[in-house]
């Protein structure tokens, strides 16, 4: 017979509802407990939802003392680090959504959390579900470009700036660069097979959050609406990474790879004011090279799916522990992102480029 398991959610704002939703599909998943910090909002999210049964929290330690088999974690930015390091540290096995967290050391001490307590730790980038993310990968590591030597990547919304818990840095810690620039570093990272990372040069600006004509909660803005990224890596490979929520431009451009050997462009997929930026499937992939005595352009084709992405990452993360999987998207492989994350938040502080430290233990 299939173990049943018993998950929990924390956060019941926004993307908590997904995370529901993908569970009640699952006939081995029962959400038993849900928390939130406003009191009264756990409650209204397991009634809206139909979880009969689920006990409602208002604080998540409260839940915690449950057994749990896991916990879904889908409070802002800056919560992510103390509910996760709790939630490993009472023997829960963790979905975080992304990004991972706003710090370096914040991920750093999440990761020792799951080592220490011997349970899981994954980080939710459902763009990984995409066929088509691991096919990019393969062509990438299959060394078809050569030297990779330089990867730009981001991409930007014209108008596309969220509101609420999103824009404080108390609880966001960062904008932009963050929110959905994350999506495109997994991309590039994961792409490359996670490079280290060693100086970071950055800017940021806010021009559009602040200002009321485009924003309705200019007064409460206080995180960037946009960023540039210089990251340089061992072995002499570069990334460009830029990122809007909101700009006087149709986009930033395609995400590339240049090689010694071919070039490869990626755009991403869908049409609309919110699809500049890279933060889902893959809508066209094209491979430059020289070939047949000139330059060559092919069009790789796409696998077609109707993987839905964000139920498959949660579907993932409920097998794995059901099966007793390793961390689907280990929270250790997102400390290099974490660590440039946190890279573009001191250089873009401090006007200067920085290092980025990677603990050795760790990596
Ligand atoms: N993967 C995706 O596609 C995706 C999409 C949207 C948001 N997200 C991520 O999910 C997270 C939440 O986003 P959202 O849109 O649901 O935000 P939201 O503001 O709608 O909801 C967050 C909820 O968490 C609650 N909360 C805050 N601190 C808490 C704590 N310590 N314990 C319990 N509850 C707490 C808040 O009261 C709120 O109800 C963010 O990190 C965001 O980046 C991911």
């Amino acid at each position: 017979m299939t173990k049943r398991l018993a998950i929990g959610i924390i956060g019941t704002g926004g993307i908590a509802r997904f995370h529901a939703e993908a569970y009640l599909k699952l006939d081995y998943v029962d959400v038993v407990a849900v928390a939130d910090v406003v009191p009264g909002r756990a409650r209204q999210f397991a009634d809206s939802l139909g979880l009969i049964g689920a006990q409602a929290f208002d604080s998540h330690e409260e839940m915690l003392k449950l057994p749990l088999d896991g916990v879904s974690i889908c409070t802002p930015n800056v919560s992510h680090h103390r509910t996760s390091v709790d939630a490993l540290r009472a023997g829960k096995n963790v979905l975080l959504e992304k990004p991972m967290s706003v710090t370096l050391q914040q991920a750093v001490e999440m990761v020792e959390a799951s080592q220490a307590s011997d349970k899981m730790l994954t980080i939710g980038f459902q763009p990984r579900y995409d066929p088509n993310m691991k096919k990019l990968q393969e062509i990438v590591q299959s060394g078809r470009l050569g030297n990779v030597y330089y990867v730009e990547t981001g991409g930007g919304r014209r108008r596309g700036m969220p509101g609420g818990t999103f824009i404080r840095k108390d609880l966001a810690g960062a904008g932009a660069m963050a929110d959905i620039g994350c999506y495109s570093l997994d991309l590039a990272l994961n792409t490359l097979g996670h490079p280290r990372p060693l100086t970071v040069s950055a800017f940021t600006s806010n021009h559009f959050g602040t200002n009321k004509l485009y924003h309705p909660e200019a007064d409460k803005f206080e995180v960037e609406d946009f960023g540039i990224a210089l990251v340089r890596f061992e072995n002499d490979l570069v990334l460009q990474f830029k990122i809007s929520w909101a700009m006087h431009m149709d986009t930033l451009g395609p995400t590339i790879f240049l090689g010694s050997d071919a070039g490869l462009k990626i755009t991403s997929a869908g049409t609309g004011p919110w699809s500049g930026v890279w933060d889902g499937s893959i809508g066209s992939m094209t491979l430059f090279h020289d070939d047949f005595g000139g330059h060559t352009e092919t069009r790789v084709p796409l696998i077609e799916h109707s993987v839905n992405l964000f139920q498959a990452k949660v579907h993932d993360f409920a097998e794995a522990v059901r099966d007793g999987r390793f961390a689907p998207i280990p929270g250790q492989q997102i400390l290099i992102q974490q660590a440039i994350i946190d890279g573009v938040l001191r250089s873009a502080d401090q006007r200067r480029e920085v290092s980025v430290e990677l603990p050795a233990s760790l990596i």
